[in-house]
């Protein structure tokens, strides 16, 4: 039996997790649970995994929580802040940590299941983004294994020969497969008043906020060949993003003979999930079975770099590499919050991150302390220029 923590277990990630564990009760058990502020949801959670410990990361959240569980009979460990979440991602009675919370915030908890040597399931992308070879070194050291739960990166984890990186298994190319978010087809001039509400409307996923629009501008596939990149090794220019507007197809990897390998599956986040839960085994996920006749076709488009500006501003920041992508990300994730509050429209997105990337001398950061570093002085850009694109 496999012993979980999941780190962001109130979010959509964190709740299909908690689905595949409900049917699937002889394979898993939970040990820790983790949320930002959703004190309630938390709690109810707890009353049904019993974890040994449940975190808050917000610290004025954690008596709330303890008054929560009081309610519910419980008497669980409970703490709070970075500490309590890299404690849940260390803790030594789990042996897999399932790394959903959504942006930067993951990377310190995620670096810590790995430097821990633990079965490291991926969703949180920022954080490979951030710090991949920092997070590939430490997977390495610790003995660590990391599997990825985003679905093309696990579709690409599926179709490459024993897990393995690209280097030496034939590889041509790995092609990153993107449905093209619910604006794929609205008209240009359409798409700088578009609401949160709109973008957070995909067509195939129903995800967290963030991840909704980031989908939405396709940031999000450009966070993937980074992410990508630094997961398997491979040249950013040996990634080619194909949109395929069915989202049947999760991605495929291309070999020197000529063939091309696919993961297939409807767009249910429970199939990744069940397969990094269990792999090198199979579990049920609770997942419609694909039926073909029933999708008919499948379609694909080359990615339009005029229309998404920010997949290109990634394109270009995964091939500059150094803190080019800690910069993308931080922007992005500033800008996405503006444009989710209200501040600023959503053309301004891009605008926003294009104009903190022209400031950012080039640089090399390793270390963690370097590398927060260049997180935090993005930020600093970024939040300076908001009102330069306010509504
Ligand atoms: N959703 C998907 O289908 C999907 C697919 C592939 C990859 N991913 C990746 O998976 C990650 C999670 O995405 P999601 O859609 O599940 O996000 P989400 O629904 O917004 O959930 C985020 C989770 O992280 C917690 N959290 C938020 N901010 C935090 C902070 N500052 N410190 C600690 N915990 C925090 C949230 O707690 P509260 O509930 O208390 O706010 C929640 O549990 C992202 O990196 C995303 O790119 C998601």
């Amino acid at each position: 039996m496999r012993a979980l923590s999941i780190l962001g277990s109130t979010g959509s990630v964190g709740l299909s997790t908690l689905d595949v564990v409900r049917r699937n009760p002889d394979g898993f058990r939970v040990e820790a649970l983790t949320a930002r502020r959703s004190v309630t949801d938390l709690a109810d959670q707890c009353a049904e995994f019993r974890p040994a410990l449940a975190v808050v990361a917000d610290p004025d959240c954690a008596g709330q929580l303890r008054d929560e569980l009081d309610k519910r009979d419980l008497s669980m460990a409970i703490a709070s802040g970075v500490d309590g979440l890299t404690r849940a991602a260390a803790l030594p009675q789990a042996d897999t940590v399932v790394a959903a919370i959504v942006g930067s915030a993951g990377l310190l908890p995620t670096l810590a299941a790995a430097g821990a040597g633990k079965r490291v399931l991926l969703a949180n992308k920022e954080s490979a983004v951030m710090a991949g070879g920092l997070l590939m070194e430490s997977v390495a050291g610790s003995g660590a294994t990391l599997i990825p739960i985003d679905s093309e990166h696990n579709a690409i984890f599926q179709c490459l020969p024993s897990a393995g990186a690209v280097a030496d298994a034939g590889v041509k190319r790995i092609l990153l497969t993107a449905s093209g978010g619910p604006f794929l087809d609205l008209a240009a001039e359409d798409l700088a008043n578009v609401t949160p509400e709109q973008a957070c409307a995909h067509p195939n996923w129903d995800m967290g906020r963030k991840i909704s629009v980031d989908s939405a501008t396709m940031m999000n596939k450009g966070l993937e060949i980074i992410e990508a990149c630094r997961l398997f090794g491979v040249e950013p220019e040996r990634v080619q993003v194909v949109v395929h507007p069915q989202s049947i197809i999760h991605s495929l990897v291309q070999y020197r003979d000529g063939s091309v390998l696919a993961q297939l599956g409807n767009p249910d986040m429970r199939t990744p999930i069940a397969h990094a839960l269990a792999w090198p085994d199979r579990i049920e996920s609770g997942a419609e079975p694909l039926d073909l006749f029933e999708v008919g076709r499948l379609d694909f488009r080359e990615p339009d770099l005029e229309r998404f500006p920010c997949l290109r501003l990634a394109m270009d920041a995964a091939v500059a590499g150094g803190n080019r992508p800690i910069w993308l990300n931080a922007a992005n994730e500033i800008a996405v919050q503006a444009f989710l509050d209200g501040q600023i429209p959503f053309s301004a997105i891009a605008a926003l991150i294009a104009s903190v990337l022209a400031e950012c001398r080039a640089s090399n950061p390793a270390t963690l302390v370097e590398i927060i570093g260049a997180d935090e002085e993005a930020r600093g850009k970024s939040r300076e220029k908001l009102a330069d694109f306010a509504i």
